[in-house]
């Protein structure tokens, strides 16, 4: 490890699991002090536990402003401020368009594309000039997906924040960017609500449409998220990085 993101502060939404339980290890082994979230208090204990020093856990739901004022006050007591944030939490569940009733909608939303904007909002005033936003889009954001159209369409709002939030954003030095995982080996899949079987079938399909031919771990995204972290990636703003062994891009 480099130690390049040394000293810097970092909120993790959806740091409990997955993508950005990968992440705030990483983020934590180049040096950062980490905070991260999510609904289960009992995995955020264990991934505490699992991440082992420069860590803080907030129980919280992104959908819920309540939460958010809570996360970003023990933020602001903690730290005092943010460097980095990781506005990871999200998810989906599958239903077609025929069928799909208004809660199996209405929680994608809530989560993925209101919660993610009041987690930007609420986390803005603890941001000196400079820093970085990364937004957990999807490669769904550019594809046709049969069954989670709401699931692809919160991740389409979730780019184009990225867009207008690197133009509102630009005086303070604050560069936003959304990056879009393909295909990863996350519990998401079995939360997507597809039995055991479904969901193995649904992860061989979607490894062979992926040009690499399988699908990508969460420390291949945490990798990439510390790059759009950190000054590495200082002239790049705006940007949607798709990380997905290239399904989206062929
Ligand atoms: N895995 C993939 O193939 C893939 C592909 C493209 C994009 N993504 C995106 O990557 C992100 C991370 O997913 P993952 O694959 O790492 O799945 P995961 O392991 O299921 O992680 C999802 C995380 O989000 C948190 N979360 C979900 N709803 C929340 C809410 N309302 N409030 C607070 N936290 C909430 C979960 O914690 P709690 O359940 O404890 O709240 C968990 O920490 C998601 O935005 C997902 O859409 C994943």
């Amino acid at each position: 490890m480099s130690n390049i993101l040394a000293n810097k502060v970092a909120v993790i939404t959806g740091g409990n699991s997955g993508i950005g339980l990968a992440t705030a290890q990483r983020f934590v082994a180049e040096g950062a002090q980490v905070v991260i979230t999510g609904r289960r208090e009992k995995d955020l204990e264990a991934a505490a536990a699992l991440i082992g020093k420069n860590v803080t856990t907030v129980a919280g739901d992104v959908s819920n402003l309540d939460d958010l004022d809570r996360l970003f006050s023990v933020v602001q007591e903690k730290h005092g401020r943010i460097d980095i944030l990781f506005a990871n939490a999200g998810g989906g569940t599958v239903a077609p368009l025929a069928t799909a009733s208004e809660s199996h909608f209405d929680q994608i939303f809530d989560t993925n594309v209101k919660g993610l904007f009041f987690t930007v909002q609420k986390a803005l005033p603890l941001f000196q000039d400079g820093g970085s936003i990364i937004l957990t889009s999807s490669n769904a954001n550019v594809l046709g997906v049969p069954t989670f159209t709401a699931y692809a369409a919160s991740k389409a709002a979730v780019r184009s924040f990225a867009r207008g939030w690197t133009l509102e954003l630009k005086e303070r030095n604050i560069r936003v960017n959304s990056l879009s995982p393909g295909p990863i080996e996350t519990p998401a899949l079995e939360k997507a609500g597809l039995s055991a079987e479904q969901a193995e079938q649904a992860a061989a399909g979607f490894a062979s449409q992926v040009p690499l031919g399988r699908r990508g771990k969460p420390e291949e995204i945490a990798s990439v998220a510390v790059f759009l972290a950190s000054d590495q990636s200082s002239y790049i703003t705006g940007i949607d990085l798709a990380v997905d062994g290239g399904m989206a891009q062929v």
